[in-house]
């Protein structure tokens, strides 16, 4: 069991695009309140395969930018984000001894502009493991193949250099496939015949990971225990594509018993799909409800049990890559916290951020390509709105005080309410709390939902021209905003398109001290 933590309120509040003020009194009690268990890292990314070299680099040349970023996340929630290294790409990547970079790709514009689908790694890829400290990852075995008859080798020999690249400190869970739903359907490259069905998968899946532990046993026996020897799985595409979780499940996936997390995917839309905007689609809180549901369904309807938690494993705004102008829009970051808060809320224990360098969706691009510039980008801020909320999720409460009686209610809780109303508020009518006599108020602020600089979150600029990544405090935006709570109602001023946290409770501690990154505040009972 890792640590969890509780969660006192959280009203999140995703606007329109002007910041236009109005009035909305909104009133929360106990009964809104959805309970949640994030695990530690809860603000964790996913990856893509082919993009892992760039985002990392590697030992004489580390991406020193990419760690600024992950240490941000990190002083916040407690850990930094755990890496997934995965994505369309693991299943194209074949290795080859001899190459003498980590990666040859090759694009092939009729099946994606944005990655390569014809791939190398070189023993040099995995380098990239080591240049980030304190991370944990998870590697991405090629299952699908691209119909190639190296896969088979490139499993043992990746097995082999991956659990010595990764090693008991850097390793947390293997991966073998990535969306084996679209296997047999993807227009442009199929790998499956029409009639592979999920119990052709799980019998790939038992004989593939066994492959895999049988070189971990050889070559890393101390990642080949029953408690390190661990997957996450199935990472479909989606829930009703051509493979069914849960008839995976039942034709058994899980027989030898080391999935550590049932992994879903989720995108809101795709980056081409007609009818989408920031609004209707993106800052649209019952169509995220009703995206995240789909999963929480599923996964209770396998219902695994509680050793294995249930994480989105890739996840962002519209799949394709994300849409310009609107996956890297502040409107974006507003739907990520949005969607993370709402997972937390409904026990999906980790959510990993997809990206890939040019990827509209991105949370930052690590390097400079002639499609785009190297910098922090506002889905980013999102990340951090997500973690300053969740707090340090290593503090687990403590066993021999019990709280005070108005906490006592919320405790072991995580709660998450967002209007249905994309609107602004002013009066915020809150649960009673006794002796709560002050409120701190931290502001992700950007200048309206189509922003894609400028943005800040609590006055904190984490761009990358400014101090490659690391946080800058500006002088030019408000911070240490403090407000009253009389008779349990609060009144703070949310234009449109903004996130507010307010917090609750344990004022002494966070108030007098610096909003910044190094923080590791204890204060609960937070709402955003
Ligand atoms: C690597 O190079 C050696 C020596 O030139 C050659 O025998 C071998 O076939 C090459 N392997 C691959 C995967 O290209
Ligand atoms: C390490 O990264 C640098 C910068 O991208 C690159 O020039 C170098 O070739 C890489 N080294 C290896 C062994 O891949
Ligand atoms: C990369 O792959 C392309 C296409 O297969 C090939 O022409 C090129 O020589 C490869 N480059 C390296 C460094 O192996
Ligand atoms: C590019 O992909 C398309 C679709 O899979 C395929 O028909 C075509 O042969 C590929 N082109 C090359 C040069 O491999
Ligand atoms: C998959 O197909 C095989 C052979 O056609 C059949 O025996 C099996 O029951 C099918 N499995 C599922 C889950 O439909
Ligand atoms: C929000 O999403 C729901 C569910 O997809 C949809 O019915 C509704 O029309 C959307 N609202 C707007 C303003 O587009
Ligand atoms: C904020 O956005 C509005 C509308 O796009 C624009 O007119 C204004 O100049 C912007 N202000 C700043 C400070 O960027
Ligand atoms: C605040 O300061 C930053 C950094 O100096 C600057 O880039 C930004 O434009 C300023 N914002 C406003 C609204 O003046
Ligand atoms: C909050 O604002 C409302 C409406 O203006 C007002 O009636 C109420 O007294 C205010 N409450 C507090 C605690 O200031
Ligand atoms: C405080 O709130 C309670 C419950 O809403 C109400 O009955 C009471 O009159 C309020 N007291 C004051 C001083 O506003």
């Amino acid at each position: 069991m890792r640590p969890s933590r509780d969660i006192g309120l959280a009203l999140l509040h995703a606007g329109v695009v002007l910041c236009q003020v109005r009035r909305l009194a909104i009133s929360i009690d106990s009964t809104d309140i959805k309970s949640g268990t994030p695990l530690d890292g809860f603000v964790s990314y996913s990856i893509e395969f082919a993009s892992f070299p760039d985002f990392a680099g590697n030992k004489s040349s580390p991406n020193t930018f990419s760690d600024n970023l992950l240490n941000n996340i990190g002083y916040l929630q407690g850990d930094k984000p755990y890496i997934r290294v995965g994505g369309n790409t693991q299943d194209f990547a074949i290795y080859n001894a001899n190459l003498t970079v980590a990666l040859n790709g090759t694009v092939n514009v009729t099946r994606s502009p944005d990655y390569p689908t014809t791939i190398d790694i070189g023993p040099s890829f995995f380098e990239s493991y080591s240049t980030w400290p304190n991370v944990k990852f998870s590697h991405g075995f090629n299952m699908g193949g691209n119909n190639d008859p190296r896969v088979q080798d490139t499993l043992t020999q990746t097995a082999e250099l991956a659990c010595m690249a990764l090693g008991t400190d850097k390793l947390y869970v293997w991966e073998y496939g990535n969306e084996p739903d679209l296997f047999a359907t993807n227009a442009q490259w199929p790998v499956r015949p029409s009639n592979w069905n999920e119990s052709d998968y799980v019998n790939e899946w038992l004989d593939g990971t066994a492959v895999i532990k049988s070189v971990i046993q050889k070559n890393c026996p101390d990642l080949a225990s029953i408690n390190a020897y661990k997957y996450m799985a199935p990472s479909l595409a989606g829930v009703a594509n051509h493979l069914k979780a849960p008839l995976a499940w039942a034709d058994g996936l899980d027989n030898t018993q080391n999935i550590e997390y049932f992994s879903s995917h989720n995108y809101i839309s795709g980056a081409n799909t007609p009818g989408v905007t920031l609004q209707g689609t993106l800052m649209n809180h019952t169509r995220t409800r009703l995206s995240v549901e789909a999963h929480v369904d599923e996964y209770n309807t396998i219902n695994p049990g509680a050793g294995v938690s249930h994480i989105m494993g890739e996840t962002n705004s519209l799949y394709n890559q994300g849409r310009p102008g609107l996956s890297n829009s502040f409107g974006a970051a507003l739907w990520g916290i949005d969607f993370a808060l709402y997972c937390a809320a409904l026990s999906i224990r980790r959510v990993h951020m997809h990206m890939g360098t040019n990827y509209r969706y991105a949370s930052w691009q690590p390097v400079e390509t002639t499609r785009a510039t190297r910098g922090t980008k506002a889905p980013y801020y999102g990340n951090i709105a997500v973690a300053a909320f969740l707090g340090n999720l290593r503090i687990a409460p403590r066993p021999n005080r019990p709280p005070p009686p108005d906490r006592q209610r919320h405790r072991g809780r995580l709660c998450c309410r967002s209007p249905t109303a994309a609107t602004a508020s002013t009066g915020v009518q809150l649960f009673r709390r006794r002796g709560t006599t002050t409120a701190r108020i931290q502001r992700l602020y950007a200048n309206g939902s189509d922003a894609i600089t400028g943005i800040t979150w609590d006055g904190w600029s984490y761009n990358y021209e400014l101090d490659e990544g690391r946080p800058v405090r500006l002088a030019n935006v408000t911070v240490g905003e403090t407000v009253q709570v009389t008779n349990g109602t609060l009144n703070i001023t949310v234009p449109d398109s903004q996130a507010v946290l307010v917090t609750l409770g344990g004022m002494d501690e966070t108030l007098n001290r610096p909003s910044g990154p190094a923080r590791r505040g204890r204060s609960r009972n937070r709402g955003i």
